[in-house]
């Protein structure tokens, strides 16, 4: 999510980090910061200015920054706090002496907040960072080594970082860490950077190591010591980069779609980090609705637009099953002209990865005036509608840059279902055990989308059989319903071919009488209970010439006996299949579109926002 860079032994550190900041401008960013210290002191200067943050921030450092050599720099994509200045990094300790920046997700930081505060420490902004520098300023007072402060605080935190960490009193040193978020270390000379990606270094070195989970280095200039988390050196992995700028910028990856599909297992991960306590609990601290209005609800409505539409259709078939109250999905521009019957026992569900579509955020203002409870289910902090909404719950899946939506929308899927589970806690619709379940099986999600990105040679073959044809129809039953809709709009979006998505039960009423040779049916056959049902659909298509790809669960030979060609994914129950389901659907249509030599990352007449109407 955010971007991170240090450097130490450098004559030029001011521009080693404005230069990688600006490199790291592609992940999207709401806020930036630098940090640079001398034996004095922090020479500190943070903007939240969008998307120009870097550039006002050259503009408002001063000369005598330039005589500093060592430094770190940030920018921050907002998960914890809204974006400010005050919450953008570095962060400081309580001395003022002691600066962090911080990518990743420190889950436990409300319990090591409250008892920091105990302990006498200020807290001034609203970040987990600021937390942990706080932890690491408390170690330093035991141990007296930065080193060894930092690895004892890290002994305390859950959930994923990577953090770079400098002091005053030992100007020449970075200690940088990581677990689950990426960090990689530069030497060149006397020089050694360290960053989250590898943009950041393109063009100052080629001589980059890469530092595993648990794993602590110390970088003095021109050199660098890596320790794990119980001090034995270990040797860090080297990394070949024959990547140009561009490339490096997309991960390596051809297009940002392709990246964005890769880094669904990690949204999904960061949506549900630190949302369960010890004790099983639901907690989505942001939504701000006590537990006596949520019980006594009497329906939801669920509004949004695009991708963000068939999440919210996903959730109708947890929020009725789990919670047990009747759900109403609308499209949000159709929603505020048909005069809905709202009060103050409604919720509204606005869900929007943007926050700022136009449509959505009209639908939560007239459902607000109507008097319903409204939150939003957004992936930008304090977008336009997180800030209007009763509550928020912020999908963490990260800036995503590609137009169509892919990793934000399975966040969007698994956010709704945590609140649809929250839902049931609070009414006592499941019980603990079903619960926990449930909650068993959201954690293997994470491996799921792993396992199911990794076959996407298997779909690479399919999209080569078919890529002559132009009419798609894609069916689903249940929560295969909306995969079907998103797969057809994922098609049209990126191919420009001719898509639609049906319920199954639909066909003979309408498609079925287009069904002919050259057609191409995408099935979503994986283990919902009305499996059967669809498996009749697929040979009433067949029987038309039409050519048949069926998504099908590992080892059903069912299935595979009556499609042209089978997708397989793992299983998974069917409320949550739809999280993996749509991976191999949004291949597809990446394949589809890339045979037809087209743009993947900026489909024609399609906007990333859409804040008219
Ligand atoms: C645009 C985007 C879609 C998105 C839709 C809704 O059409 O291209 O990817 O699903 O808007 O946007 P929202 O930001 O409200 O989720």
């Amino acid at each position: 999510m955010c971007g991170i860079i240090g450097v130490t032994g450098a004559a030029d550190a001011l521009d080693v980090l404005l230069d990688g900041l600006e490199r790291l401008e592609y992940r999207g960013y709401d806020s930036a910061g630098i940090a640079l210290l001398d034996h004095e002191e922090i020479f500190r200067a943070r903007v939240a200015d969008g998307t120009h943050s870097v550039t006002t921030l050259r503009k408002v450092v001063k000369a005598d920054y330039r005589q500093r050599a060592a430094g770190i720099g940030h920018v921050r994509w907002a998960t914890h706090g809204h974006p400010s200045e005050g919450n953008a990094h570095p962060h400081l300790d309580c001395s003022g002496r002691l600066a962090i920046i911080h990518n990743g997700i420190v889950e436990n930081h409300s319990q090591l907040a409250a008892r920091l505060i105990k302990a006498g420490h200020v807290m001034v902004s609203e970040t987990d960072t600021e937390v942990l520098g706080h932890l690491v300023e408390e170690q330093l007072r035991r141990s007296g080594g930065l080193l060894e402060a930092v690895r004892a605080a890290l002994a305390e935190v859950r959930g994923s970082f990577s953090i770079a960490v400098m002091s005053a009193d030992d100007p020449e040193l970075i200690v940088a860490a990581r677990r689950i978020s990426p960090l990689i270390i530069g030497i060149d000379g006397a020089v050694s950077y360290l960053a989250s990606d590898i943009p950041a270094l393109l063009g100052r070195t080629r001589n980059l190591l890469a530092l595993d989970d648990d794993q602590i280095a110390e970088l003095r200039p021109g050199s660098v010591r890596v320790t794990d988390l119980d001090g034995q050196i270990v040797e860090p992995r080297q990394l070949i980069v024959d990547w140009d700028v561009e490339s490096a910028q997309k991960g390596g990856y051809d297009n940002f779609m392709t990246k964005e599909i890769h880094e669904q297992p990690r949204a999904v991960a960061d949506t549900l980090a630190g949302r369960v306590d010890a004790s099983g609990t639901i907690v989505l601290d942001q939504l701000l609705l006590s537990d006596e209005i949520l019980s006594g609800l009497s329906k939801i409505v669920v509004v949004a637009c695009g991708s963000s539409f068939h999440a919210g259709l996903v959730a109708k078939y947890a929020f009725e099953r789990w919670a047990r109250l009747p759900v109403e999905v609308d499209i949000a521009s159709e929603f505020r002209y048909r005069d809905p019957v709202l009060d103050e026992t409604c919720l509204v569900v606005g869900v929007s990865q943007s926050g700022e579509t136009v449509d959505t955020l009209q639908a939560m203002r007239h459902a607000r005036e109507s008097g319903a409870r409204v939150i939003v289910v957004c992936n930008v902090v304090d977008s336009s509608m997180a800030r209007e909404a009763d509550g928020v719950l912020y999908t963490r899946a990260g800036p995503e840059v590609g137009v169509a939506a892919t990793k934000t929308v399975v966040a969007q899927i698994v956010a709704l279902e945590l609140l649809g589970l929250h839902l049931a806690q609070v009414r006592g619709s499941l019980s603990g055990a079903e619960v926990a379940g449930v909650l068993d099986e959201m954690r293997q999600l994470e491996q799921l989308l792993e396992e199911t990105i990794g076959r996407a040679a298997a779909v690479e073959e399919v999209a080569e059989a078919v890529a002559g044809a132009r009419d798609f129809f894609f069916l689903g039953r249940h929560a295969g319903y909306p995969t079907a809709l998103e797969g057809a709009l994922k098609l049209k979006e990126l191919s420009y071919l001719h898509a639609e998505g049906y319920p199954g039960g639909e066909l003979k009423h309408g498609p079925l009488a287009v069904i002919e040779p050259g057609c191409v049916v995408v099935a979503v056959a994986t283990g919902g209970p009305l499996k059967e049902k669809m498996l009749a659909n697929v040979a009433e298509v067949k029987a038309r010439g039409a050519t048949v790809i069926v998504l099908a669960e590992d080892g059903d030979d069912e299935v595979a006996a009556v499609a042209d060609f089978v997708i397989s994914v793992p299983a998974a129950s069917d409320l949550l299949s739809p999280v993996k389901d749509i991976v191999p659907l949004q291949q597809l249509a990446s394949y589809l579109a890339r045979s037809r030599g087209l743009d993947v990352d900026r489909p024609r007449n399609l906007a990333k926002t859409v804040t008219v109407e």
